[in-house]
């Protein structure tokens, strides 16, 4: 056992003396033309030739996001849909304005969060992953409305037009959608109306399989002819209400026409000559990330050997995620010192704690396991002719949420009630520890990792973001450092990556991303090293002004997705 470190007794002072910084972003620069042609990169081929697809048909990049999210939610049903949520940042070439809309689930209004703690006072994993208690208020209906509402060309009926088609039609699902039947088959097994679709004949399906979802379809239609209304009224929304509480839910038609997709200020950061646009609350990333980059911004990265710059930048990560524990949740419900972490004078405190070569134990807790991520939950980014961008992450949560699917609709319900701390400092699924301001309430959001990101240059953009549970936050950090590096989409889905979040106190590992020599210092820094597998999923895309070209990768540690410029 150690002793709290004292960085945590000088950052409570500062923030009593400091209080500046800004967490608004200003316009970003970026050229007044756009590149002519465009890029998508998707988790899955069908869903980056939708996005194609509705761009062929005059749409832009915000209608071909509604056609990846969309499609998405058919394909890759295991990582997102209409049953769950996502947080988009959009960038409108027209007035070089960025936007981030918050399409998150919220609590529905009879959260108790009883049911979410076990006999033994230690949560309970089972209501809080599985079935509809596990379920926040599905956002990315809504989400997608409002963006095509606002932002977009083409009305839902061409946007959502590939995603019916092929629930209507059938595809063949992927080795990762059937691995992750094959995960997830006892849950799925519990409830008649998943089991009818993912496990036909009460097998685990084999390659080769079609999978045609007329109730999906049906859903999906629903929304394109009546927009909000027909998901969150009528039909779909009584057949939602009387699945959920058929099966012990609890949730309301209320509870679904309350919910409101939410446009709110990107979060922005300086840095080294980029300006990086990120979620702000209730995502923890964008904070997170500005954190780490004001802390990196006093040392000179470049100059040091990889082991020195790799010990400082996982001390930076363990201050920032330990800050994400304590302060962050919803902003419509709790008050966050936004201004004390996003300060340049604050990061200035927390980067003098930092020992040039010696690790600082995270805490008095002790460590707790979390899981592998990586399975689950999506990101897509998108630039078109003009230049307007979206990046995009989109969940359920776990492997096919909370497995649950309500009975006529073909809607996955996600099981994001497990982000809330619902046993305070008690660990998640993903080992994050929270405190009260992510306390369940009726109609909060839940807070989230979720982290898409632009990262504008003089010369060169990016738009970034991945899946991952708690290592999205690390994994978009190192893909915006090495965007800064000078590497190419390409290059940046490829890299190694590594993670550290406060507690448990180590560092993940991939499998070769330190030599031996680096793996040494580290671990005579006194970091501990652990491997880990398998990582994110990260789609990115990006510019180059200087000749007009555009990369778009899809994580070469997965073969189902597909970055296509055209
Ligand atoms: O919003 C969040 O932070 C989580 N629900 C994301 C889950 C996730 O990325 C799982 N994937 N590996």
């Amino acid at each position: 056992m150690v002793h709290a470190p004292s960085w945590r007794v000088l950052a409570a002072s500062l923030f009593l003396v400091v209080g500046a910084g800004s967490a608004s972003a200003q316009s970003a620069p970026v050229p007044t033309k756009g590149p002519g042609h465009a890029a998508i990169a998707s988790a899955n081929y069908l869903a980056t030739n939708a996005g194609f697809e509705v761009l062929g048909k005059g749409g832009n990049a915000f209608d071909a996001a509604v056609a990846v999210s969309s499609t998405l939610a058919v394909v890759e049903q295991q990582s997102s849909g209409i049953g769950g949520g996502f947080m988009a940042l959009l960038h409108r070439a027209s007035d070089n304005r960025d936007i981030f809309i918050d399409a998150r689930e919220t609590a529905p209004k009879a959260v108790d969060m009883k049911v979410y703690v076990g006999k033994d006072g230690q949560p309970n994993r089972d209501t809080s992953t599985n079935g509809p208690l596990s379920a926040g208020i599905p956002g990315e209906p809504a989400g997608l409305v409002w963006m095509a509402a606002h932002y977009g060309k083409l009305p839902l009926s061409v946007s959502l037009a590939p995603a019916i088609r092929i629930a209507t039609e059938g595809f063949q699902p992927d080795a990762r959608f059937l691995g992750t039947i094959e995960d997830r088959k006892d849950v799925l097994a519990r409830y008649p109306a998943s089991a009818a679709i993912y496990l036909p004949g009460g097998e685990v399906p084999s390659a080769g399989w079609t999978l045609k979802q007329p109730d999906l379809a049906k859903t999906l239609q629903r929304l394109a002819a009546k927009g909000r209304d027909g998901f969150y009224k009528g039909e779909t929304a009584r057949l939602l209400v009387d699945a959920s509480r058929g099966a012990g839910g609890n949730w309301t038609a209320a509870d679904l026409e309350a919910y409101q997709a939410k446009e709110r200020e990107p979060l922005s950061v300086d840095y080294k000559g980029y300006r990086i646009v990120t979620a702000p609350p209730p995502s923890s990333g964008g904070i997170a990330i500005a954190e780490i980059l004001n802390i990196l911004a006093g040392f000179d990265l470049a100059k040091l050997d990889v082991a020195h710059a790799t010990h400082l930048t996982i001390e930076s990560m363990r201050r920032a995620f330990r800050d994400h524990n304590e302060y962050l949740g919803d902003p419509d419900f709790v008050k966050m010192p936004l201004d004390m972490l996003l300060s340049k004078y604050y990061a200035d405190g927390l980067r003098a704690t930092i020992s040039p070569d010696k690790a600082t134990p995270s805490d008095l807790l002790p460590a707790a396991m979390a899981p592998e991520p990586g399975m689950h939950t999506t990101h897509f980014s998108v630039i078109d002719a003009e230049g307007n961008m979206v990046a995009s992450t989109l969940t359920v949560n776990l492997e096919f949420g909370s497995a649950f699917v309500a009975k006529g609709t073909g809607v996955v319900l996600n099981d994001e009630m497990d982000d809330f701390a619902l046993v305070p400092g008690q660990p998640n699924a993903f080992g994050l520890r929270g405190a009260l301001a992510n306390a369940p309430e009726p109609g909060k959001r839940m807070l989230s990792s979720m982290s898409p990101s632009f990262v504008f240059g003089a010369d060169r953009t990016a738009v970034i973001g991945s899946p991952g549970g708690s290592t999205i936050i690390t994994q978009v950090l190192e893909g915006i450092l090495a965007f800064i590096d000078g590497k190419s989409a390409t290059q940046i889905t490829a890299q190694k990556r590594y993670h550290h979040q406060y507690l448990p106190d180590r560092v993940d590992v991939e499998a070769g991303v330190f030599d031996d020599a680096t793996t040494k210092a580290l671990t005579d820094m006194g970091h501990v090293l652990r491997n880990r597998s398998p990582w994110g999923f990260m789609n990115v895309v990006t510019w180059d002004h200087r000749t007009n070209t555009l990369d778009a990768a899809s994580d070469p540690r997965r073969p189902s997705g597909l970055g296509k410029v055209q």
